[in-house]
């Protein structure tokens, strides 16, 4: 049987990679995002590409109202998820704490924390049912360590940390893995996100160095996840050549 797998936050970056890699591994796909326009755009062209069936759904992960109503509406022929890539996530701002935007702070928490947990627990309770799943949370050198003016996108980071070390615990009698991705400087969506569009004060961030692309981790999690039944790859960081740890990136 076709195996499934569910992205969240396909629309870009990261999320779009492992879309375009799990199809070219015959995956069919259950793609969400916000972005409806995106979202139909890549699954018309996986599935003129790679012939697989693409599902998209649309909800922000912050509403847990929308989360349940779309995951729990699809057919349920696409319940049967064999991997759930928690990948959904962003940064906002580059503040010290005391100067901190709370509205920044709210995303950060609610998308990052309460929007992973509100998808995969639905989604686990599925994997429970049909007795198989790996879900793959994609956490970040920033739930390593702590850097400058990252106090709480780093908290929520250590947060999946946690998540991810607790899940595997809660899915151990049930066979399911669970897998943390933990990558350094990727460049993607992420920086325009985190300025609020400023595409000039986001391009600086990978200045003088070759940092990581979108395939570089959606390569690593197809590893992962291809790894034979009785292998579990626990926690994996991925990193630039050129970055050392959080802070110290070789701008040559
Ligand atoms: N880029 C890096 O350097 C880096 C490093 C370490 C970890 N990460 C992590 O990698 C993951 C993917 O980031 P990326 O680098 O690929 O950034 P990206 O290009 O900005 O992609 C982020 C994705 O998350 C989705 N998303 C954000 N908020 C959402 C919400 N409220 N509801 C639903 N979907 C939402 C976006 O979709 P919509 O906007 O369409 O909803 C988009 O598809 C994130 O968890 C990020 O923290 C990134």
């Amino acid at each position: 049987m076709t195996k499934i797998a569910l992205i969240t936050g396909a629309t870009s970056g990261i999320g779009e990679a492992c879309a375009h890699l799990f199809a070219r591994e015959n995956y069919n796909l259950v793609l969400t995002g916000r972005r409806i326009d995106r979202l139909e755009k890549l699954a018309k062209k996986l599935n003129d590409k790679y012939n697989v069936e693409v599902a998209v759904s649309q909800f922000d992960v912050r509403n847990r109202g929308d989360v349940a109503e779309n995951l729990e509406n699809l057919p349920a022929k696409w319940k049967h998820v064999d991997v759930l890539v928690n990948n959904a996530g962003l940064s906002q701002g580059l503040d010290p704490i005391q100067k901190g935007d709370l509205d920044d702070w709210d995303t950060m928490i609610d998308t990052n924390i309460k929007g992973l947990l509100y998808v995969s627990k639905i989604v686990a309770n599925w994997m429970i049912d049909n007795k198989k799943g790996h879900i793959v949370n994609i956490g970040s050198i920033a739930g390593k360590e702590v850097y400058a003016n990252g106090n709480v996108y780093c908290a929520t980071k250590h947060a999946v940390d946690a998540l991810n070390k607790g899940m595997r615990i809660d899915l151990l009698p049930y066979g399911i893995k669970v897998t943390a991705i933990h990558p350094g400087a990727v460049e993607t969506e992420f920086s325009e996100v985190r300025f609020k569009g400023d595409k000039e004060r986001a391009k600086k961030v990978y200045d003088g160095f070759e940092p990581l692309v979108a395939d570089d981790i959606a390569e690593t999690i197809w590893f992962v996840v291809s790894r034979p039944k009785h292998v579990n790859i626990n926690d994996m960081i991925v990193m630039p050549t050129a970055q050392a740890n959080a802070g110290t990136i070789f701008r040559g």
